[in-house]
């Protein structure tokens, strides 16, 4: 008898955006084994307990976890959520400084111990810290990428979704670029179900989508993690979901194609920079990064992320 392959996912970082995705990991058996890693050890072990004790209702996942980093050995992928949080008000960016120091710290370390994994940022700002992590370590392009703007796009089809009275799944739309202030979505090839959101009315034949409506979206999407760290202190629910599914796709070799972010050679001008775009994800991590119809102006939103991040990164290069 051949028994399946075990599948092992890290996270690192038992903060409310770690357990979260470890609680979702677990729910969606998103791998076979789930680790979860502090450096905080009375916190660690204590979210490690609690979500051990939800094992018998979930799938066939089991938690294990600590404050030794030797825990996270031979993870297929490593999740890595660690870091300061922004404070209701600050930017993203504005945590580069303080996060991309713990990076370095503990980087090396978890890439030697797990040598084959695909390494997934989802501290911010995740697209510096993408940038950051593939200079310093030498894996191969592709395994080290961010969970960039799915996160965002969801939130946008979560959005259009209410509006127009259909499921999120049947919303196909993006939102491109970095994971913070200058993200936008890709309205030109949005649609609902096969119909372009341009054309979309309500039952009485009126358009839903004008133009201040698409502006109305954006600013909710782009203002929607302020929004609730001014309400709960952090986001992490949706955050926890996404970086189960990102997972997934990576565990399942499943060629899933989403926003997320890795470093960019040439694409479109841009060098050097990570920013999200309509990427295949599947075993091995981004397998490639897909070019898109862009309009005059998504193509100018486009390079002035780039610009933002660029600017951003230099300052740790
Ligand atoms: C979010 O978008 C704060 O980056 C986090 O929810």
């Amino acid at each position: 008898m051949t028994l399946a392959r075990s599948t092992k996912l890290t996270v690192v970082g038992a903060g409310s955006v770690g357990s979260s995705l470890a609680y979702a990991a677990l729910i969606r058996g998103s791998a076979r084994e789930v680790v979860l890693y502090d450096i905080a050890t009375a916190r660690v072990e204590a979210e490690v307990l609690d979500l051990a004790h939800g094992t018998p209702f979930t799938g066939a996942s089991r938690i294990t976890g600590g404050s030794d980093i030797e825990v996270t050995a031979e993870s297929d992928v490593v999740v890595i959520t660690a870091g300061a949080k922004q404070r209701p008000g600050q930017t993203r960016l504005e945590l580069a400084g303080v996060n991309v120091g713990i990076l370095e710290q503990m980087m090396p370390r978890l890439a030697e111990l797990s040598p084959n994994a695909v390494f997934v940022l989802v501290t911010n700002p995740c697209d510096v810290l993408t940038a950051v992590a593939e200079r310093i370590t030498d894996l191969p392009p592709g395994r080290i990428f961010s969970s960039g703007t799915v996160l965002d796009s969801a939130r946008l089809r979560w959005l259009v979704a209410e509006s127009a009275g259909v499921a999120p799944q049947s919303v196909h739309a993006l939102i491109v670029g970095e994971h913070g202030d200058t993200e936008f979505p890709l309205w030109s090839t949005a649609t609902i179900g096969q119909t372009p959101l341009s054309e979309w009315t309500d039952a009485a034949g009126a358009l839903l989508f004008p133009r201040e409506r698409l502006e109305m979206l954006t600013h909710d999407v782009v203002n929607a993690a302020y929004k609730i760290i001014e309400g709960k202190g952090a986001t992490n629910y949706a955050i926890g979901l996404s970086g189960a599914r990102i997972v997934e796709a990576v565990l399942k070799d499943e060629r899933r194609i989403l926003p997320v972010s890795s470093v960019l050679h040439g694409f479109r001008g841009i060098d050097g920079v990570a920013l999200s775009l309509p990427s295949i994800v599947g075993a091995g991590g981004v397998h490639r990064v897909l070019d898109m119809p862009l309009d005059a102006r998504e193509e100018q939103l486009l390079q002035n992320s780039a610009e933002a991040l660029r600017a951003s990164i230099a300052l740790f290069s």
